[in-house]
């Protein structure tokens, strides 16, 4: 089997060192593993299979021989390295967003779009965390009737911020918990006992950037143009796991025992769905795995052309390594 020489850009934070995990626990054939980094982590060194892996600051040289680099580093990292990687001819699957919406580049849920992969021109976008979560959820639903809109709410971990997410999260309920002052840093506001209805920037129509990515990516994702997704993004003091509320109006009723059979079938899911027996998904059941757990499942009482669901996913894995690796499988595969 031939085996694949493999750069992480942004080998140590959250979704970097989730990459090492996932790389190792699917057994991609990995021949060389390549950890990259800033300046900062100068000295520091990775697990993979056992074995400590200096991290190397990255450069234009550090990318010669390299087959696949998994891009998990923000925006200004990705787009800077970005042509050092197309010069040593090693194929980019990026997790940030600098590339999602370019028309060169496929956007890619494994289980939903592999097929466009095909004809990539070097670079692969992952998407958005909460699309890759709520796509995955909803897609075997679209495949009964086409989905007309979404209404999505979104209830974020603080790990979605990166690795200074659950640290800030941890230190300041410690100290709110014992009457002390802990000014936030990573988020605007204290995210200890609160939530905070705002991520990313302002945008369009009062929406934030975090809101229209799912709105843009869904359509790309999945060739509709014409989908409308009206989203709320709201962090919460979560360590992991994305929650997702997402109300679907569909061209044609669809039943609740339809839609379950459909989810209980649809790769990348898992039914959890029993209220009376207090069954339905929650992040700390998500976390640490690659399913997307999906309940809750009602028709509309509003409407009887839309459904309600509830859907987790772990964000660092499904909705970033994990999916990268799915990508990087479909390619050597
Ligand atoms: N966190 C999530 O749940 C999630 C989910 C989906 C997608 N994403 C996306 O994935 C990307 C990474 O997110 P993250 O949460 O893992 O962030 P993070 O924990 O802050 O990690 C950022 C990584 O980028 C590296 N880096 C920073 N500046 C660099 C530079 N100039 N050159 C090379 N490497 C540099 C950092 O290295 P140092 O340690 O040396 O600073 C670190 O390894 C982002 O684009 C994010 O939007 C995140």
């Amino acid at each position: 089997m031939k085996s694949y020489r493999v750069a992480i850009l942004g080998a140590t934070g959250a979704v970097g060192q989730e990459m090492l995990r996932v790389l190792e626990q699917r057994n991609f054939p990995v021949e060389t593993l390549l950890p990259l980094a800033s300046s900062r982590s100068a000295g520091a060194a990775v697990t993979f299979r056992g074995q400590q892996i200096p991290v190397v600051e990255t450069c234009e040289s550090a990318f010669a021989g390299v087959d696949i680099v998994l891009g998990a580093a923000e925006n200004a990292v990705a787009l800077a390295w970005a042509p050092a990687i197309a010069r040593a001819g090693a194929v980019f699957i990026d997790n940030s967003s600098a590339f999602r919406m370019d028309p060169q580049v496929p956007l890619v849920v494994a289980e939903v779009n592999p097929e466009d992969i095909q004809g990539h021109k070097g670079i692969i976008s992952n998407p958005n965390c909460t699309t890759i979560i709520t796509l995955t959820a909803v897609h075997a639903l679209n495949a009964i009737s086409p989905i007309r809109n979404m209404v999505v709410s979104s209830y974020q971990a603080v790990s979605g911020a990166g690795a200074g997410g659950p640290v800030e999260l941890l230190a300041q309920t410690e100290a709110l918990s014992k009457g002390q002052d802990y000014p936030p840093k990573v988020f605007s506001y204290p995210i200890a006992y609160n939530v905070i209805p705002q991520i990313g920037s302002e945008q369009e129509y009062g929406y934030t950037s975090e809101e229209m990515k799912l709105h843009y990516e869904g359509r790309k994702i999945l060739h509709r143009p014409d989908l409308a997704v009206s989203c709320t993004c709201v962090r919460v003091p979560v360590l992991r796991s994305h929650s997702v509320s997402v109300r679907l109006g569909f061209d044609h009723p669809v039943s609740v025992a339809q839609a379950r059979a459909a989810i209980e079938n649809a790769p990348g899911c898992k039914l959890v769905d029993d209220l009376q027996a207090q069954q339905y998904p929650m992040p700390l059941d998500t976390s640490g795995q690659d399913l997307v757990y999906v309940g809750r499942i009602r028709q509309d009482i509003v409407d009887g052309c839309c459904l309600n669901l509830w859907c987790c996913g772990d964000q660092l894995r499904k909705g970033a390594a994990t999916n990268a690796v799915q990508i990087a499988e479909l390619l050597v595969g």
